[in-house]
Parts: structure tokens; C-alpha cells; sequence
């Protein structure tokens, strides 16, 4: 059950309504249920209970340290992308020691930051950065634990903005090299080859391209195991979709059931293969983690009727929600009170100089200057994607727990947005 609902006629996260949210922090707003995260990260840590296996949130979809943190304490691990990712980790109290690093372009720097901390392993996506990380770890006396990204090349059937495992796409190491890969990892002496792992796309509503990647992994595996190179763990990215509401849309697969499926299949091989003995495996989920566990909450300042379109102007724009401008996105739109009044058909629209500037578009509302609106499914890719575009704070965030709301970032005042900058003297 989501833990926003209309309550005698008005919005509420879990048992606050949004209106007294908006009356004490403002808008634009990020608005969090602590109970709707928890439940998420359950969702994935009760399938995997009883197993060796890990689940390391993919923060780039919200790294706010309050969220970190608590998933921390629920025992996550977390999947990184850059050094700067890490300090929220280490900032937030969580274990450098459950920690993957993934991306194509790591810098040595941030190789040695995570060296420093003995993070679980990098995920390695190229031949150069095998080289650079074994480089880094001989300096400094360390063995650098590395799994290689396969890319099995399996259409995610999804956005192609956020699809990852196709030959095309910029990411791992193609499958038909990885066996010659892994030989050169394995012939670098400050390198100890621990794991495999895929990520083939976000928004995944069907599970059966995760399950044709694993079985390509486990191809793998066994060729590997062939030449004496034994693979401790399989990770198999995130990727599993929300629902965001619009109509016609299919359901995202069950969490429980996805899992379900890859340990069977999983466990089938291995008894297949090797005597029953198990392998960890490793996931790393972000918007099923978040996605549903927050809105953004905006404020209508003015209607504008137009010969073709009628825009409804709100105070949150692209700067703080990008995916609708960047993947034309649908995003629902919620009236927080919702009232009588004849629906109009509007673009919600921010205050950006852009015509792609827009939120939602073509929606039937009934609304007024100074309405609340709730941009719903809002927790992934919202705040972490959001920018300073027109010199615009970031939004507020905060995490409602029943009838507390914490505040857990403050809204960015301008002159915050320009005090690294100087002039010329
Ligand atoms: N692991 C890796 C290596 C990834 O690149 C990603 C997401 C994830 C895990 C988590 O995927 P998820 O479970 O969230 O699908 N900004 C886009 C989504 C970009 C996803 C990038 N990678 C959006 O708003 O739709």
C-alpha cells in the first residue's frame, strides 16, 4: 500500500498531510516516507533471507545521508559511482567494506580513496581500467578486489537513454572479450579477481532480460571455472521498474518474485554444476528502493490560457525534476486538496527559460493559483539529477516518519550557489 493518500479529501504522507509540509518548509519540496523506504529495502532483504547474498542500493538514484543512513542500519551495502558517492557512504555511517564500485571513467584519485577504505570490489568496465587500478593498488601496497561488468548484450526494453547491455551502449566489457579480460585481470599481481556482475538498463517492467543476462553470466562463470578462475560472486545490477501511474502502463514485476527466480535458477546450476555450493550474489537496486517513497511537492503561482495550450505555472521546474525533460517521462500530478471546479486541460510547466521546461503535459486539473501540487513517484533520479539551472536553490527535502517530519537537507539559498564563485581582479 503506498504510503500517500487522500485522507478526508487531502494528500498525506503517511499520517501528515502535505499542506502542513508545505506550510512549514516551502516548496519546491522533496517529501520521503521513512515506512514506504523501509518496506522497499525489505522487500529485497526478506527474498534474500537464509542466503550469502548482498544488497547494495544504487545511491546515484538518492543519496540524500538520512536515507543512506537508514538503509545502513536495515544492513545495506551501497553501489557507488564516483569518490564523492563514497564520502556520503562513509558520512552516512555505512560500511566501506559492502561497498561496489561501478562506472566507466574512475579516476585514479578515487581508485585510492576506495582502496583506503577496502571497499568490497570495483566493477571493472574496460581494459585500461584494470591496468590504472592495478597501478594504484601496487603503490600503495594493496591487492585491489575487482569483478568485471559484462555487457551480455540483452535489450532491456526500455528507454534508451537508460538502457545499459546492449553492444551499443558505452558500458562493460562486451562478451565475447570478457574470457580474454578476465585472463589479463587475472595475470596483474595487484589484482584479485572475486566477482562478475551486469547491469543492463533501468525501469525494467519484465524480468525475463535480467533472467537472459544471468544465464549468460553463468556461461561465463563456467568457461571461467574451465581455466581455473573462480568467480566468488554474481552481481546482477539493478534495474527492476516502478509504477508510475499512467494509464495502460504494465506492473513491474514483484521484487520478491524477481528474486525468487534468480536464486532458483541460481541454485539449480549450482547443483548442476557444482555440487550444490553456493555463490554470493550481489543486487544493486535504486528506484525500487526509492522511487515510490517520495513526491515532490510544488506550488501553483499562475494560470495561462494560450490558443493551443493552457499552462499551469508551479514553482518547481526541470532544474529540480529533469525526467520528464530528459526522457519525457510521464510523471502522475496529484492535487494535494483536490477541489471542485471545471478541469482544464494544462501543461505543468516551471519557471525555466526552456521550452522543455515542462513536468507533465496534457493534464486534466482543476486548479488555482496557489494550489498544491505533488508530483508523485519522485524519490529516483529527482533531487540527485537536479541542478542550479537559473540560479535556482535545490529544493528542500525532508523524510516524514507517521506525524514528525524531519527535515534532512535545507533548501539552497542563492548566495550559497555562488560563493565558490570570484571575479577577476
Ligand atoms: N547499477 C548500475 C551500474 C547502474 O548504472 C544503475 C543505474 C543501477 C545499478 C540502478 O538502477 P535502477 O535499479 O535504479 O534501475 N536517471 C534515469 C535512470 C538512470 C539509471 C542509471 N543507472 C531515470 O531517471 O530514469
Amino acid at each position: 500500500m503506498s504510503q500517500f493518500t487522500f485522507q478526508d479529501g487531502a494528500l498525506f504522507a503517511e499520517s501528515t498531510p502535505l499542506s502542513s509540509i508545505a506550510g512549514q518548509f516551502g516548496t519546491p519540496t522533496y517529501v520521503y516516507s521513512k515506512a514506504a523506504l523501509l518496506k522497499n529495502f525489505a522487500s529485497y532483504f526478506d527474498a534474500c533471507k537464509g542466503r550469502d547474498a548482498l544488497i547494495c542500493y544504487a545511491m546515484k538514484a538518492n543519496s540524500n545521508l538520512a536515507i543512506l543512513d537508514l538503509l545502513a542500519r536495515e544492513g545495506a551495502g551501497f553501489d557507488i559511482v564516483s569518490g564523492g558517492e563514497l564520502l556520503r557512504v562513509l558520512a552516512a555511517g555505512g560500511d566501506p567494506r559492502k561497498v561496489i564500485f561501478s562506472g566507466v571513467g574512475k579516476t585514479s584519485d578515487e581508485i585510492r580513496l576506495a582502496l583506503s577504505h577496502d571497499i568490497l570490489c570495483f566493477n571493472v568496465e574496460s581494459i585500461p581500467e584494470l591496468h590504472r587500478i592495478n597501478e594504484v593498488a601496487g603503490a600503495m601496497g594493496k591487492t585491489a578486489p575487482v569483478s568485471l561488468r559484462v555487457n551480455p548484450n540483452v535489450d532491456a526494453k526500455t528507454h534508451p537513454y537508460i538502457a545499459t547491455g546492449l553492444k551499443a551502449n558505452k558500458f562493460g566489457v562486451a562478451f565475447d572479450d570478457a574470457l580474454a579480460t578476465y585472463r589479463t585481470a587475472g595475470a596483474l599481481a595487484h589484482l584479485e579477481v572475486v566477482g562478475i556482475d551486469c547491469h543492463i538498463g533501468s525501469q525494467l517492467l519484465d524480468d525475463a532480460p535480467l533472467l537472459e543476462a544471468l544465464d549468460k553470466l553463468i556461461e561465463l562463470i563456467d568457461t571461467l571455472a574451465d581455466e581455473g578462475i573462480v568467480i566468488h560472486h554474481l552481481d546482477m545490477g539493478g534495474g527492476i521498474g516502478i509504477n508510475y501511474g499512467e494509464a495502460g502502463e504494465a506492473e513491474p514485476v514483484p521484487v520478491g518474485e524477481y528474486l525468487g527466480r534468480v536464486f532458483a535458477h541460481i541454485d539449480a546450476w549450482r547443483a548442476r554444476k557444482y555440487d550444490g555450493k553456493p555463490i554470493k550474489v550481489a543486487f544493486e537496486p535504486g528506484r525500487s528502493i526509492v522511487g515510490d517513497t517520495g513526491v515532490l511537492l510544488t506550488r501553483v503561482e499562475f494560470l495561462k490560457p494560450g490558443a493551443e495550450k493552457n499552462f499551469c505555472i508551479v514553482d518547481a521546474a526541470m532544474n529540480d525534476l529533469m525526467r520528464p525533460a530528459l526522457y519525457q517521462a510521464w510523471m502522475d500530478v496529484q492535487p494535494v486538496a483536490p477541489h471542485a471546479g471545471e478541469k482544464v486541460n494544462y501543461d505543468v510547466v516551471g519557471p525555466v527559460c526552456e521550452s522543455g521546461d515542462w513536468l507533465a503535459r496534457d493534464r486534466q486539473l482543476a486548479v488555482n493559483p496557489g494550489d498544491l501540487l505533488a508530483i508523485m513517484q519522485a524519490g529516483a533520479y529527482g533531487l540527485t539529477m537536479s541542478s542550479n539551472y537559473n540560479t535556482r536553490g535545490r529544493a528542500a527535502e525532508v523524510m516524514v516518519d507517521g506525524d514528525k517530519v524531519h527535515l534532512i537537507r535545507q533548501r539552497e539559498n542563492p548566495a550559497d550557489l555562488f560563493a565558490l564563485e570570484s571575479v577577476i581582479k
